[in-house]
């Protein structure tokens, strides 16, 4: 074991300069601060609990490693990614979810982020939100945890207006919201090729995700599998030096007898769906599969709430775009600890 004037240098230094090394990759200074905190907190525990072990070394060295929050840091971050929908529902009286307490799950100690973490985490960030109405319902969902419900009442009316864009600054906290309306993948591949491209900083978070539109009126899931492959080539061709973090929103479980037009019933179905998720796979955009995107897995999230859970079939309530949102938000955390690592 180091003497404690060593220990001492050590921790140091990894206040000093693992938020240094942050900011080297653009998160803002606040961002940086929140983490340093988190660092600070945690080697003043290890620090402090470590003589009362025998193998103190070794619990130093993971908590230097994966300076996190966690109960049982035994998991570094990247590996607690494929665990983040693990989640499981009750439905009485209102559906509410919760992390399950299977071991690895528990082990990764995911959080739901409250309003005040949100904004300590996104504070100073650009989120771009681009895909269909259920994109939409996810920015709805960041909006209800930012913004007190007096706030979010007025801006509700413009956040809905039938295809159209919405943007919003939160002073405050330094964060923009973008969303844009996108219901074809050719909309995301052509805002990622031209409109986003000359813009001399790019979005920190990015949502990109839409199918239903592609579903009803082309109903051809070889087409949508080539059109999700034009996306992910503008996402590789992004002149960032570093890329953003980015999600894919995917489908939702469609519920037949819900949906309420005749084409909607013939065409929407369930092997469609299928289909279109399995094109999604092949293009290997998904992070999962070794590309840029973590896929925010609705059709999983809405299965879980079920079929009381949306009037049309395909649109769900707040809670299913909720456990997504939170879904999210810890990827970040996770995200920003692996860039410490
Ligand atoms: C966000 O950052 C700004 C400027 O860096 C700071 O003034 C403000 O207090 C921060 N807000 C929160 C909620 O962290
Ligand atoms: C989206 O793409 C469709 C088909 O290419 C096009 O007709 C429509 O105008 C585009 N919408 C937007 C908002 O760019
Ligand atoms: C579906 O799309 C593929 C690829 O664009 C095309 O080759 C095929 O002809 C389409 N199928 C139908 C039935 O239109």
């Amino acid at each position: 074991m180091l003497p404690p004037a060593q220990l001492a240098i050590l921790a140091a230094s990894v206040v000093l300069f693992v938020p240094m090394g942050l900011a080297g990759w653009h998160l803002s200074r606040t961002k940086m601060l929140f983490f340093s905190g988190i660092l600070f907190i945690f080697l003043f525990a290890a620090v402090h609990v470590a003589p009362y072990f025998l193998s103190a070394s070794h619990l130093l060295l993971a908590s230097v490693l994966f300076p996190s929050p966690r109960p049982y840091p035994l998991l570094p971050p990247s590996s607690c990614l494929p665990f983040l929908h693990r989640i499981s529902w009750t439905r009485a009286p209102d559906p509410v979810w919760s992390w399950d307490r299977s071991a690895p799950v528990h082990s990764c100690g995911f959080q739901c982020i409250s309003n005040r973490d949100a904004s300590i985490l996104l504070n100073g960030s650009w989120i771009l939100v681009a895909g269909d109405s259920q994109a939409r319902l996810l920015v709805l969902a960041l909006l209800r945890l930012l913004l007190d419900p007096a706030s979010l009442a007025s801006i509700e009316p413009d956040l809905f207006k039938r295809h159209s864009d919405y943007h919003i600054a939160i002073a405050d906290r330094g964060i923009k919201i973008d969303f844009l309306w996108a219901p074809y993948e050719r909309n995301i591949t052509d805002l990622l090729v031209r409109e986003i491209q000359p813009v001399p900083r790019y979005p920190d978070v990015m949502v990109l995700g839409s199918g239903l539109w592609h579903m009803l009126h082309v109903t051809n899931s070889s087409h949508y599998g080539e059109s999700v492959s034009r996306i992910k080539e503008a996402v590789f061709s992004l002149h960032s030096p570093v890329l953003p973090h980015m999600f894919w929103l995917g489908l939702p479980t469609l519920i037949k007898s819900k949906l309420n037009t005749d084409e909607k019933r013939e065409r929407m179905s369930n092997a469609m769906l299928e289909a279109y998720g399995r094109e999604v796979a092949r293009t290997k955009i998904l992070r999962q599969s070794g590309g840029p995107l973590v896929l925010l897995d609705v059709r999983l999230l809405s299965q879980g709430c079920g079929a009381q859970c949306t009037d049309d079939g395909m649109h769900y309530d707040g809670v299913v775009y909720n456990a997504a949102l939170q879904i999210m938000l810890n990827a970040l955390v996770i995200e920003s600890e692996q860039r410490i690592e």
